[in-house]
């Protein structure tokens, strides 16, 4: 069971540790990533660790001429919010003939303002989950016995669980931070349930790390939260930068430590602990790593776009 093993495994590596602190020693020549947001934030520092280890990167863009100027890895273009677009990237990609090693799925919004996208699907929840569902599982022919998949969730997914009743936020009034928190906890309850079916998979909190995601939380807000002081310098002591970001999703995507494991929550480069603070800092909640809510979960997106999974 996954929550028995939410535990602590003392990795060598932390808080402060960087992506290529987590690679050093490891040779990743001859492997394909997939790294989805490649070109932002945590992203980005992503790709280039991978590659810098040897890894050849793909990395899907909604914004591919914008992926370019960032990144030297293979640039193919994909909107995560448009199933249409998911498919034709995994159907070119399979066409290609090649495998895929990692796959780390980075992209995300936060806290967008409400808007729908297909067939009235609020708009983080089919980008951060359903997009990413419909992607993992599409590309699944080009899995091998070793691929690892990871989801980059949130410590934002103690805000929310599945809104089982109105995930799409149909009947109650909208709220961008619930929106949010539910599709995070989308993501670790993804994580679960595709490496209960066989795929080694994690999902992981990369810490707090100020990047273009903070694109729909205002200045003022910012400054309230205490991330930013009045010339937008960072002064939360918690901040991480984006190489100490990536490091939990890389760790995660190669970590010989994690060989042996699967379905797991991990932050800070090791496994989390459960919590049922209300601080909001470290850990996972229950209900993220309920094998149960990972099946309904499963069944729910495979309904809703489609993907015999
Ligand atoms: N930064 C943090 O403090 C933090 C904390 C916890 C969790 N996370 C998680 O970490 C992940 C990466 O965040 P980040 O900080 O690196 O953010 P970021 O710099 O904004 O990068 C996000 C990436 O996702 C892409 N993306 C957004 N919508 C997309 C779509 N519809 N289709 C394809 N790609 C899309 C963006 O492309 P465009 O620029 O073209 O939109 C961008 O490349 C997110 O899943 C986030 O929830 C971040």
């Amino acid at each position: 069971m996954t929550k028995a093993r939410q535990h602590k495994i003392g990795s060598g590596f932390g808080f402060h540790s960087t992506a290529d602190e987590v690679l050093a020693g490891i040779d990743l020549s001859g492997k394909l990533a997939i790294v989805t947001g490649g070109y932002s934030g945590l992203g980005l520092a992503t790709t280039r660790a991978l590659a810098k280890a040897g890894a050849h990167v793909v990395v899907p863009a909604r914004r591919p001429s914008l992926a370019r100027e960032a990144t030297d890895a293979e640039v193919d273009e994909l909107d995560l919010a448009d199933q249409a677009s998911v498919r034709a990237f995994a159907d070119r990609f399979l066409a290609s003939g090649r495998r895929i090693d990692i796959m780390v799925n980075s992209a995300g919004i936060m806290a967008a303002p409400e808007t729908r996208v297909g067939p009235g699907w609020e708009l983080q929840f089919a980008t951060n989950h359903l997009g990413h569902f419909a992607l993992v599982n599409r590309l699944r022919p080009a899995f091998t016995d070793h691929t690892r998949v990871v989801s980059v969730s949130s410590s934002g997914h103690q805000v929310a669980g599945i809104r089982w009743d109105d995930p799409h936020f149909t009947r109650e009034p909208y709220d961008r931070w619930l929106a949010y928190g539910q599709s995070k906890t989308a993501n670790v309850l993804f994580a679960v349930q595709l490496d209960a079916l066989g795929v080694k998979s994690f999902a992981v909190h990369p810490g707090r790390i100020l990047t273009e995601l903070a694109r729909h939380v205002s200045k003022e807000e910012q400054l309230a939260n205490g991330w930013i002081d009045e010339h937008g310098n960072i002064v939360d002591p918690l901040f991480k930068s984006p190489e100490q970001g990536a490091a939990t999703q890389v760790w995660a995507a190669t970590a010989p430590q994690l060989s042996l494991r699967g379905g797991l929550y991990l932050e800070d480069c090791d496994v989390a602990e459960l919590t049922d603070s209300d601080a909001m800092e470290s850990g996972v909640r229950d209900y993220a790593v309920d094998p149960d809510a990972a099946a309904r979960l499963w069944t729910l997106s495979e309904e809703l776009t489609g993907v015999d999974a």
